[in-house]
């Protein structure tokens, strides 16, 4: 979710009108996803780079975060939406940490869609925790270094339990990664956007779906092996 800042800036407001323009985009495209019935949709809120941000942009973020979580709720039960999060949670502010864990207790049974919050999340960071992870169970003994596969690391990420990921957006018109789900992107298609996030509604969901529908995804095989070849 890019462009906060920019879109501010163009109609010559704070930073934070676009965060908190930002968080209607994020109640629409939720909304719009749970519509769909897209099974898991994942919102990068806040990096861990995002820390080194002002501390007045960093405490105004957490405020809109607060207040999603607690304005958000009752809409998120209700749609049996499972609210869940990524990323180093336990450095978020008590006042995010503990609407937070409240959401995920209360939603942790639904099927609905999972609704994953990337907070204080780092695609690399994720990565050196699995290895450490793995590292210790190595020297414990639990894990011997030749069954460690990819499924096997898969399975020590933060993700393990998201089905797996079949297309990444980004707004705003930058074309990068920036740290987000570095090994989850493997064979996901990537579309960018030139619009703005608080820009981006569900009409732009839709047109992201349909460039994503009209890809033709191989995974490393041919076209004739999937049977994809013209007749
Ligand atoms: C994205 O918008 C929101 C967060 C990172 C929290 P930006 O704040 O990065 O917006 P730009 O890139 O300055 O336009
Ligand atoms: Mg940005």
């Amino acid at each position: 979710m890019d462009g906060n800042g920019r879109w501010a800036q163009s109609h010559g407001r704070p930073r934070l009108d676009g965060h908190r323009a930002g968080a209607d985009s994020v109640r629409d495209i939720t909304r719009a996803s749970r519509q769909l019935g897209i099974e898991a949709l994942t919102l990068y809120a806040f990096s861990s780079q995002n820390w080194a941000r002002p501390a007045e942009e960093v405490m105004g973020l957490m405020t809109l975060l607060r207040e999603f979580l607690i304005g958000e709720r009752s809409e998120i039960l209700d749609n049996q939406i499972r609210l869940e999060a990524i990323g180093d949670v336990e450095k978020l502010p008590p006042m995010v940490k503990e609407p937070l864990d409240e959401l995920r207790t209360a939603s942790a049974m639904h099927t609905g869609m999972t609704l994953t919050l990337a907070l204080s999340y780092g695609g690399r960071e994720s990565i050196v925790r699995a290895v450490r992870e793995i590292a210790r169970d190595a020297a414990a003994g639990t894990l011997r270094p030749e069954d460690l596969d990819v499924d096997r690391l898969t399975g020590y990420l933060p993700t393990a339990k998201l089905p797996p990921l079949d297309l990444l957006i980004r707004t705003s018109g930058e074309q990068r990664i920036s740290n987000f789900m570095l090994w989850e992107i493997a064979y996901a298609e990537l579309v960018f956007t030139d619009v703005l996030w608080p820009e981006f509604r569900k009409e732009h969901l839709h047109q992201c779906l349909e460039v994503y529908a009209a890809r033709e995804r191989r995974f490393g095989l041919t076209s004739a092996q999937l049977g994809l070849d013209p007749a």
